[in-house]
Parts: C-alpha cells; sequence; structure tokens
C-alpha cells in the first residue's frame, strides 16, 4: 500500500490531525464546492461563468486548500460531514494512487456522479461498476482509439472539420468578429459530423436534447428525471448509430460487435457532452495565442511547415490546448469512491469513502509550480508535464479520457485551419494581457475576437 509523502511544511512544525473543523469544512463547500456546482459541472452557466471570472473563485479556492495543506499537512483531510467520510487529496502522490488505483478500490462510479450523468447516460462508463463497467470501458477504448495519436478515420474527420472551420472563419471574417455563439453554432456541426455524419450536421434538435437532460443533471438528485426526453433521445442516437456514416465514429462503432451490457447511444451521448469541454479549450487557447505574440509565431511556423489537407499531430499546437487545459481544467473535480477499506499512513478510511481532487490545486500549485501562471506549452514537450502525476487535465490511470487523442487532434486541427485563414486579436473586457499571470478562472463564453484575413 503507498505511504503518504510529508509535506515539506510538516518536517518543520507540529502538524494538526488530517481532519477539518466545521469552519474549515464549510469554507471547503462556500469557496471551492459551491463556487464549482454553481457554474454548472455537466453544462455550463453562461451567467454564472462569467460571475466566477470575475471574482477569480477558482483563486480563492486554491489559497484555501494551500493553507489547509500547511496547517494540517498533505495527507487526505477529512471534512467534518456528518454521516459520511469526504476527503480532500491534498498531495501529488495521493492524486497517482488514487488515479491509479481506479476502478478498485477508488471507484469512478461515485453518488454524485450518478445521480448527475445518470440523467442522461444511465449506462456510461463513469457511472458503472464490475464487468459493465469492463466492457463500456474496453469499448471507449477500441472506438476512439486510445492510444493512437491519429485515429484510422482521421483524414475523413479532418476533411470535415476543415469544412466547418472555412465556414466559420469566412463567416466571422465578413462580420469582422469571432464570438462564443458563432463558435458554438459550428462548433455543435462539426462535432455531430465527425461522430454521425453528415446526415446529423442541421439536427440542432438532438444537441438541444441532450443539453435539457444535462442542464437537468447538473442539479442531480434535486430534481427528477425526464424520461421521455432521454427516451427519445436515445432512439434518435440509435437511428444515427444504424446508419454509421462512412468516415464517422457511428463506422468505427459499426466495426464492433459490443456486449449487450455496453448500450452504445449511452456511451455517445457521454461523447457528445464531453466535445463541449473540447470547443471550451480550442477558445481559450486561440485567446492564450492572440496575446502571446511568441508563442503564435512558433505555432504559425508549425503550421507553415505541414500541408493543410493531410492530418498531422501538430506537436506545438497541440501542447498549446494542453496547456490551456492545465490553466483552466474544465474537468476540475475529479471524484472516487472506495470499494474497501483503505490505508493511509497511520489512518484508516472505511469504505464508501469519497475522495475529492480538485485540479486547480495541482495545476495552479505556486508552492511548486515555476510556471504555475504562466502560459507554458513547453512543459507538454520536454517531459515536465509527464513527469507530474498531477497534472491531469484528462484524468490519469485506468479512467483517464479514452478519447485525449481524439480530442487533441479535432481540437488541433480545428485550431490550425482557424489559424490558417486570418489574425485573431482579443476583443477588450477580457482579463488576459501579455506577460501577466494567467487569471485563475476564464469565461469561455465571453471570449470575442476582432478578426481580418491573412
Ligand atoms: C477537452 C476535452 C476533454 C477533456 C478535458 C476530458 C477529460 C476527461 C476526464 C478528466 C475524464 C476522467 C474523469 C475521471 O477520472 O473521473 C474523462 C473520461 C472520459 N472521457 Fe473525456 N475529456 C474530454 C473530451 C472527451 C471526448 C470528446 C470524448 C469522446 C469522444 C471523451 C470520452 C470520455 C470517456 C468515455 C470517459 C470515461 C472513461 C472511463 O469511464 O474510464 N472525452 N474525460
Amino acid at each position: 500500500m503507498t505511504e503518504t509523502m510529508p509535506h515539506p511544511a510538516e518536517t518543520d512544525r507540529v502538524v494538526r490531525p488530517s481532519q477539518a473543523s466545521v469552519f474549515e469544512t464549510l469554507e471547503v463547500a462556500a469557496r471551492v464546492v459551491v463556487p464549482t456546482v454553481a457554474v454548472g459541472v455537466v453544462k455550463r452557466r453562461p451567467l454564472m461563468m462569467a460571475l466566477a471570472e470575475r471574482f477569480q473563485v477558482d483563486r480563492s479556492a486554491i489559497r484555501l486548500l494551500q493553507r489547509l495543506r500547511d496547517d494540517h499537512g498533505s495527507r487526505p483531510l477529512r471534512l467534518a460531514v456528518p454521516g459520511r467520510t469526504i476527503v480532500v487529496l491534498l498531495s501529488p502522490d495521493d492524486v497517482a494512487r488514487v488515479l491509479a488505483e481506479t476502478p478498485d478500490p477508488f471507484s469512478p462510479d461515485t453518488v454524485e456522479k450518478h445521480a448527475a450523468l445518470g440523467k442522461f447516460q444511465p449506462h456510461g462508463s463513469l457511472v458503472s461498476r464490475n464487468r459493465p463497467r469492463r466492457e463500456r470501458r474496453r469499448f471507449n477504448e477500441a472506438v476512439l482509439e486510445e492510444h493512437r495519436p491519429l485515429h484510422h478515420l482521421a483524414a475523413p474527420m479532418l476533411a470535415r472539420i476543415n469544412e466547418e472551420c472555412d465556414h466559420l472563419a469566412e463567416e466571422a471574417q465578413a462580420a469582422g468578429r469571432l464570438d462564443w455563439r458563432r463558435f458554438q453554432r459550428s462548433w455543435n456541426r462539426l462535432v455531430r459530423r465527425v461522430v454521425f455524419g453528415d446526415a446529423a450536421a442541421d439536427d440542432r434538435a438532438v444537441t438541444a436534447a441532450l443539453n435539457a437532460l444535462r442542464r437537468s443533471a447538473n442539479w442531480a438528485y434535486l430534481t427528477p428525471r425526464r424520461e421521455q426526453i432521454r427516451e427519445a433521445l436515445t432512439e434518435r442516437l440509435r437511428e444515427y448509430l444504424d446508419r454509421a456514416e462512412s468516415g464517422t465514429l457511428a463506422a468505427a462503432i459499426a466495426r464492433e460487435d459490443p456486449d449487450p451490457a455496453v448500450h452504445p447511444a449511452d456511451q455517445v451521448a457521454h461523447w457528445l457532452f464531453a466535445f463541449d469541454a473540447a470547443g471550451m479549450a480550442l477558445m481559450r487557447t486561440l485567446a492564450l495565442l492572440a496575446v502571446n505574440r511568441g508563442h503564435r509565431h512558433v505555432a504559425r511556423c508549425e503550421l507553415g511547415a505541414s500541408a493543410p489537407d493531410l492530418p498531422e499531430e501538430l506537436p506545438y499546437l497541440r501542447a498549446c490546448v494542453l496547456e490551456s487545459l492545465r490553466l483552466w481544467p474544465t474537468t476540475p473535480l475529479l471524484l472516487r469512491e472506495s470499494t474497501t477499506e483503505t490505508r493511509w499512513g497511520p489512518e484508516t478510511l472505511p469504505e464508501g469513502t469519497s475522495f475529492v481532487i480538485y485540479t486547480p490545486l495541482f495545476h495552479r500549485d505556486r508552492e511548486r509550480l515555476p510556471f504555475a501562471d504562466r502560459f507554458s506549452p513547453d512543459v507538454w514537450t520536454d517531459g515536465t508535464a509527464e513527469a507530474d502525476p498531477a497534472l491531469v487535465p484528462f484524468s490519469g490511470g485506468p479512467a483517464r479520457c479514452p478519447a485525449e487523442n481524439l480530442t487533441l487532434f479535432t481540437v488541433t486541427s480545428a485550431l490550425a485551419r482557424l489559424l490558417r485563414h486570418g489574425e485573431y486579436r482579443l476583443a477588450s473586457g477580457h482579463p488576459l494581457y501579455t506577460g501577466r499571470p494567467e487569471p485563475a478562472t476564464l469565461d469561455p463564453f465571453s471570449l470575442s475576437f476582432n478578426t481580418t484575413a491573412m
């Protein structure tokens, strides 16, 4: 069993037990949990995101957890919650352990996740256990081609990505502006085409139905399930999967012969939901490149040396996308629930303990990372990020996102296409400035760019 490494603060002073007081627990609730839940865990709420940016809520959460780590040491911090054992992880080693020892004894299928994701993907991989989880995970890994930087369908995918981005760039240039609304319309079309094919390009109803369920999922067990909408959505997804248009993920599914426990439509509902995060990462990366001339120059050089119509990895641009996800992780809370008793140094935590990993603490830890608040894409190519078990925008271990490669390919290719069309200057009213520390919270929905042709 892994032992927890002591935090430097523990070696030169007396450490209080790793039990938070009631007041400290209320602070964690008010400064970490409430803001994260308020912005919408499953479907972001634009108004709340704007407020979160205004008050830089992630900074306050990070500072609180750093203070608690100084006061209590870095062992899992038990919150004072009656009737449940909930601990917050404060050390990178513990993050590494919990992610590596997933799904047993640390199951990703937690009470909260089950209540939320169950509203639109009751058979989703993340909300499953035992054999169904194994089959669903295996299916996702196979169809999404977890270990291949370029999916075997990368070429037909790229053709669709390029068409959508050409159209978006032309529209934005005609209007002189690229904003979230315009971007989102194109992004949703692009996602439907990559997943289902051209027949779904204009099927906004399918996205709207999923969004309605996701809004309800934000409230987890506080609102009832909307079974009628879910059944209609599942039916629609099945129709697209049966059609299996060539060159799409639906066609990749058709090559599989999944176990009946898999429920492919539920896995696909997760994919459509998760592509939203990819869109946010794209807009944030575009913003970072807009204010960082040096990095923009390197990215443009990489584009200059590559062919626009051939699928390529584009390692530098890919690192920029990963870096935007380090700075602003789209899954800020990684949750696990233990299936047995677990030992943590001198302490034992009971079966059913909830483990909370708040990733911004580790991604933006000024006490550990010299580049914490700086846009530093190089950490993703020089081995720095790889060596740090707590830099986990796509999670880690056996529940790591199986679509990391596919997502990075899609976002990087779309970004590349947009950059080939023109220049993007950030319009005013955002918190990003050249040479200043990056803000802890960045609302993607209020980003907008003045665009000009190359
Ligand atoms: C920027 C975009 C994305 C990010 C940052 C991201 C991140 C993550 C993270 C952090 C997890 C693991 C959660 C945990 O450990 O509890 C996860 C799981 C998963 N993601 Fe992604 N994801 C993204 C996009 C996608 C896309 C586009 C797809 C599908 C096409 C996808 C498919 C999945 C699946 C199926 C799982 C569940 C894995 C399991 O149950 O073991 N993700 N993702």
